[in-house]
């Protein structure tokens, strides 16, 4: 009875805040939403917190005010047909679905059109993203003047005067290309259905601006809007559209991850500003491989692609030099010849220094570990200096052996003789481990003229030796290496 009791107060508490307002519909709608936003993983959150509960990241919220806007589907955005207001798909059987239909556009550049996996697909959206002064708006410049097509140029980063200045300088020029200085997104669509091109470049992403969230461009919630209103607009129209994108310092994508799964393809322009080697890899993409990469080469007068890298990168010296040695190495699905170089000097202060460029130095101290512990090279005295040429980031394991060589021949002064190059990845306990696509590497290296190429005995499965000029040393173990070469 009791219980009874309590239980009616508490309904009658319940109603009569109803009626009172306090929890009316009202009062929870409200038209401006404020929440905080991480700005490196897009997580939100109704309070400020110094660390971000899904990415962990430290001091990255920040507060965002968010209009309420109807649906996305009912909005009434003026590019959308008026006779399917909404846009909206309709179900459609599958056996119904034509495939093969999707012919893909192909560029004039082989190198684009390889990362995409054979060519631009209509209606996908590409996010390229890079570091400032990369190269992104000149690739893309290029690709827009010489896709012989009708293109739409949007930039909200420079002038009119200036991409055509750019266009002058790349020597190129299109008049089927248009250029659209304009940041606010449904102004860009409008101008875009009623031109009907057949690709449509926004530059960049970050200066965009949808009328419908009230935030500065550039902001999270910004650039999540922009991204949706483009993918629906290249999903309904068929239109393909390239997106720019700027990365943070340590190289993420600016704005949250939300943005990659919004797009269909991510590529990513990187390479050192100090050298003229660009390269493009995939890193997602759902109508193709992400292992392919194209290489440029960035010159006055625009982006050249690269058809044969390894002879490029291979640095032209007259003798063979101690500290060097040469890595068959795969790019994506392409095999690269690439010379890594190394000086070892005796530490002048107290703590030996260790500095790498294009490869990971926490691998570097592995190999160095390795090679003190498993080979007695007391390199732990020594400064360690490892430079990949060209600038190239170099991520294969199949690396670690000519670095290895490098290290010890600038350690004993010997120098590797210049026809040779390696190709095996270095495990803990020292041993020469078998690499991927050997065959490939090997074939490569025959190409450019190498008279013996290391790899680990283990990789020598379904290997025939006779089909290829150069020797083939087979090694199990890094103390192999010593005796064949520095002893
Ligand atoms: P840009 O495309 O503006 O970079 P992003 O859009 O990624 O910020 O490229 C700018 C750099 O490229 C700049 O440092 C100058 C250089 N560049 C050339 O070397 N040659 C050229 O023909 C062009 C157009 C630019
Ligand atoms: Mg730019």
């Amino acid at each position: 009875m009791q219980a009874l009791k309590l239980l009616f107060f508490e309904y009658n508490c319940i109603r009569r805040k109803i009626t009172s307002g306090f929890l009316s519909k009202k009062h929870y709608v409200s038209k401006v939403k404020k929440v905080f936003v991480c700005n490196n993983c897009g997580a939100n959150s109704p309070k400020w917190m110094g660390r971000c509960t899904s990415c962990g990241e430290w001091n990255t919220y920040e507060e965002e005010v968010i209009f309420r806007t109807p649906a996305a589907q009912d909005r009434p955005e003026s590019w959308r047909d008026t006779d399917n207001p909404g846009g909206q798909a309709q179900p459609v059987s599958i056996a119904d679905i034509q495939s093969g239909k999707t012919r893909r556009l192909s560029t004039p550049d082989p190198e684009l059109n390889r990362v995409l996996g054979g060519g631009i697909v209509p209606g996908s959206l590409v996010l390229i993203g890079g570091q400032p002064g990369i190269g992104k708006s000149t690739l893309l410049l290029q690709v827009a003047l010489d896709a012989g097509i009708k293109v739409l140029y949007v930039s909200g980063e420079e002038s009119e005067e200036q991409i055509k200045m750019r266009a002058d300088r790349i020597s190129r020029s299109n008049p089927n290309c248009y250029i659209l200085t304009e940041t606010n997104t449904t102004r860009i669509l409008t101008h875009a259905k009623k031109l009907d091109p057949g690709l449509v470049v926004i530059d960049s992403i970050q200066t965009l601006s949808s009328p419908y969230i009230e935030s500065t461009p550039g902001s999270i919630s910004q650039i999540r809007e922009c991204a949706g209103e483009l993918q629906r607009f290249a999903k309904e129209t068929h239109i393909p559209v390239f997106i720019i994108g700027h990365i943070t310092k340590d190289g993420a994508l600016a704005g949250p991850k939300l943005l990659e799964h919004v797009v269909d393809t991510v590529l990513q322009f990187e390479g050192d500003q100090n050298y003229i080697y660009r390269i493009l890899r995939t890193l997602k993409n759902r109508f193709g491989s992400t292992d392919e990469m194209g290489i440029y080469e960035m010159q006055a007068g625009g982006l050249r692609p690269v058809e044969n890298p390894s002879e490029l990168l291979l640095s032209q010296k007259e003798e063979a030099l101690s500290g060097s040695a040469v890595a068959a190495t795969m790019e994506g699905l392409r095999p690269m010849l690439i010379e890594t170089q190394a000086l070892v000097s005796r530490a002048v202060y107290g703590t030996p220094q260790r500095s790498a460029t294009g490869f990971d130095l926490r691998r570097l101290g592995m190999l160095l570990a390795v090679l003190e512990k498993r080979c007695g090279f007391p390199l732990g005295q020594n400064d360690v200096f490892l430079n990949i040429a060209g600038g190239i980031r170099v991520d294969d394991p199949a690396i670690d052996l000519a670095i290895v060589a490098a290290m010890l021949s600038s350690f004993s002064d010997v120098a590797v003789p210049d026809n040779i190059c390696f190709a095996a990845e270095i495990g803990l306990s020292g041993e020469v481990r078998a690499v991927n696509r050997i065959e490939q590497r090997i074939q490569e290296a025959d190409r450019l003229g190498f008279n013996a190429i290391f790899i680990s005995k283990y990789n020598t499965k379904g290997l025939d030796p006779k089909r290829f000029k150069l020797r083939i040393a087979t090694i199990g173990k890094i103390e192999e290496l010593v005796e064949a070469l520095f002893q």
